[in-house]
């Protein structure tokens, strides 16, 4: 993994950091929970092309003033520290871009961007402008992941022999998607980035790295399909890889687009399961609630311990990474989880999964697919 350089010649701010929502669509329900009651910033812009979400979006934040773009921001000379970018992936560098280039510090939702060109010239701006570039991942703030994290590094478990990572996609459920999201998402998907194993797939590759550092070695079968006519979603899809230190991953995604899922959120049926020499530990939902067992469970030596009051709501894993980001901004404590040199990384194991199906399956470095960043 690149090293994280987050807080180097970083100056903490010493007064509640001056934010903008810039994209205030679906996902902004949960980025904002982090500023609900929060004395670490102030909401003092909101920024969409949509008028109608602007009006929406002002009742939450009465002080904040309103923008139809970044550049209308930018020139009216309103006092802004950072930027949470929430808007779809294919305008991240261009916002990013012109962000950095305002001086703000930016917390940018995954994926970092479509390509690893993007996220390098990205990765330059935020360094030759003195700017923080996080790009946030929220799974690595989901309290079930983290005890998985804990009991794997207390080595409860023994020594890790291999791990397996599910994804069902369902089609029923769920909270509503509105129709201008999903354009955008067809559209990622006519440009080869699916929604299912690069989109939502980020954040398993995310957890893969974060829980077991880096990839030496990955090959992808990424299947392909047609959902209504014209629209195919990137499944079937089995991905494996082996760490650096051994350990072997095996992640898959399936398609059952006419089961119910319920979810308060996205209707996607997810597991963590890691197989020790002394037993196994599953995490067994995140997003929806297929599993209504306790969200967290551990099995060693004949008994299973259940953790049955965790806080295992998807919702809080982005209050608490956004509230760790604020935080980082007013004293400088890391790390960013992520920088945008370790979404570097996520975003080559991506590609470097793409070009093993490109060449029918053969294992591929992530680190030598990738170019360096300077
Ligand atoms: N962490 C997660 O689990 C998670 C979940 C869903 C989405 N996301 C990510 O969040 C981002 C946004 O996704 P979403 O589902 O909220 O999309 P969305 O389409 O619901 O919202 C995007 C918003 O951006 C606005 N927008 C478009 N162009 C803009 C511009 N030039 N300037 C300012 N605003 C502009 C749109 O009007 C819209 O309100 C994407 O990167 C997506 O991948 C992350």
């Amino acid at each position: 993994m690149s090293q994280n350089p987050a807080s180097e010649g970083f100056v903490p701010i010493d007064r509640p950091v001056r934010v903008a929502f810039v994209g205030l669509g679906r996902i902004y329900d949960l980025n904002r929970l982090a500023y609900d009651g929060n004395g670490d910033a102030e909401v003092v812009a909101l920024v969409d092309p949509s008028e109608e979400r602007r009006r929406q979006r002002a009742l939450d934040w009465p002080m904040a003033k309103v923008f139809s773009s970044v550049e209308e921001l930018a020139s009216s000379g309103l006092d802004v520290d950072a930027v949470e970018v929430l808007v779809p992936i294919a305008l991240h560098e261009e916002i990013v871009l012109s962000c950095l280039e305002s001086g703000w510090h930016v917390n940018l939702q995954k994926p970092v961007t479509n390509d690893l060109a993007s996220a390098a010239r990205m990765t330059a701006s935020a360094a030759s402008h003195g700017c923080q570039l996080r790009v946030m991942e929220n799974y690595l703030f989901y309290e079930p992941l983290l005890r998985l994290k804990d009991v794997i590094d207390a080595g409860e478990l023994g020594a890790i022999s291999g791990y397996h990572l599910k994804m069902v996609a369902s089609g029923r459920g769920g909270w509503d998607v509105p129709g201008d999201t999903y354009q955008w998402q067809f559209d990622e998907a006519q440009r080869g980035r699916g929604i299912l194993y690069f989109d939502d797939g980020w954040h398993k590759l995310s957890t893969a790295l974060w829980l077991f550092g880096p990839v030496k070695e990955v090959r992808a079968w990424l299947g392909s399909t047609e959902v209504i006519p014209g629209l195919a979603l990137d499944a079937p899809s089995t991905i494996v890889w082996e760490h650096e230190n051994g350990v072997r991953g095996v992640w898959d995604i399936t398609l059952a687009v006419d089961m119910y899922l319920r979810s308060d959120y996205y209707t996607n049926d997810e597991r963590w399961e890691v197989t020790g020499q002394r037993g196994f530990a599953r995490v067994n939902r995140c997003t929806g609630r297929g599993i209504q067992q306790p969200s967290f469970e551990v099995y060693l030596d004949g008994t299973m311990r259940s953790y049955h009051a965790l806080d295992d709501d998807w919702a809080s894993s982005f209050r608490d990474s956004g509230r760790h980001w604020l935080r980082f901004l007013r004293t400088g404590d890391g790390p960013l989880r992520w920088s945008a040199r370790e979404a570097y990384d996520v975003l080559s194991l991506a590609m470097a999964g793409y070009e093993s199906d490109a060449r029918g399956g053969v294992g591929i470095n992530p680190a030598t697919f990738a170019p360096p960043l300077s």
